[in-house]
């Protein structure tokens, strides 16, 4: 461990509490000047620590540093991370980098998006600081058609993720929809080209975009009804949004490692919140109530509607 992160475990073990640099240069069993650097260092990269002439150095409470170190901290995949304050969108700006040439595992992270983009056209509501947004870059050799399966295996991650990091429980909303509480924390996005000859996947992204804390005011309007946040308020722990989002990209690229054997998709379905409710199924033709029956093995899923047909829906808009 570097001096930096000694300095750091020792704040965060004691947070609220005050350290002088010669007691924890003592603790360290380094040189004050060495103390001194890594508080500077902790401070660039954004950590908040109070520094009181006769008492040390004391860590805030709000600590919730997004950053490529803190990240790192957590992850178990040598992927290549950018972080940023604000970003457009990650997916966007990926996908520029991922026509350049970027390479497969390259991850850009955002506190906050002026240009989300959602599924179907939609905007995607990114507000700063109190969630995070992200995209990860793969270039698998599958065929397009199961692109499907980086989405839906991408939203167990995050379920999993976020039962990590608190006490709620997290569902699934076919197709790529994360619910807590009966509302929607997180949104998928997965964009892909292919090559129209093989009919394989030239790269795909995954944009995820998790609502971890309320924002200051709320939601605005449009989703207050249907979205909520991981966390009531802005989170007092150090770096739970880096600790969740490594813990999405460590689950992902488990699966994603896997990917033939599908090892996500048990949980996947025993996470549905649909199976066995009464939904709404929405397409060119108006809307219509179904049962939502079962999800098959390409994460289709079986609706039965009142007249007693039933129909495989393979995308698509439901609500319950
Ligand atoms: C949806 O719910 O319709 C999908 C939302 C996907 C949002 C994420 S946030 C990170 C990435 N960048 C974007 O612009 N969109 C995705």
């Amino acid at each position: 461990m570097s001096v930096k992160d000694e300095v750091l475990h020792m704040l965060e073990a004691n947070k609220g509490s005050y350290f002088s640099g010669a007691t924890l240069a003592k603790e360290l069993n380094v040189s004050r000047n060495s103390i001194w650097k890594a508080i500077k260092s902790l401070e660039n990269e954004g950590y908040k620590i109070s520094a009181t002439t006769n008492k040390g150095y004391c860590l805030e409470q709000s600590n919730d540093i997004l950053s490529k170190h803190s990240i790192g901290e957590f992850l178990k995949y040598p992927l290549d991370i950018h972080v940023y304050d604000t970003i457009s969108s990650t997916n966007t700006v990926l996908k520029e980098m991922a026509e350049d040439g970027a390479t497969e595992g390259t991850v850009l992270v955002a506190s906050e998006q002026t240009l989300g983009r959602g599924r179907m056209g939609r905007k995607f509501v990114s507000p700063a600081d109190t969630g995070i947004y992200f995209s990860i870059l793969l270039r698998p050799d599958i065929p397009a058609s199961d692109s499907l399966f980086l989405t839906t295996s991408a939203a167990v991650a995050v379920a999993k993720a976020i039962e990590d990091v608190s006490d709620k429980k997290a569902k699934i909303k076919w197709v790529n929809d994360v619910f807590v509480d009966n509302k929607k924390v997180c949104g998928i996005l997965t964009e892909a080209t292919f090559n129209m000859e093989t009919g394989k996947l030239n790269y795909a992204i995954v944009g995820i975009g998790i609502n971890v804390c309320f924002p200051e005011g709320g939601f605005p309007e449009e989703i207050d009804k249907i979205a909520t946040a991981i966390f009531d308020k802005e989170s007092d722990s150090i770096n739970k949004r880096s600790k969740l989002l490594a813990h999405v990209l460590n689950y992902f690229m488990d699966f994603y490692n896997s990917f033939e054997s599908k090892s996500y998709l048990k949980e996947y379905i025993d996470r549905s919140i649909l199976l066995g409710k009464n939904i709404t199924v929405i397409d060119k033709d108006g809307n219509k109530t179904a049962k939502a029956i079962s999800i098959d093995d390409e994460c289709h899923l079986l609706v039965r509607f009142e007249d007693g047909t039933e129909k495989l829906l393979s995308s698509g808009e439901v609500s319950i």
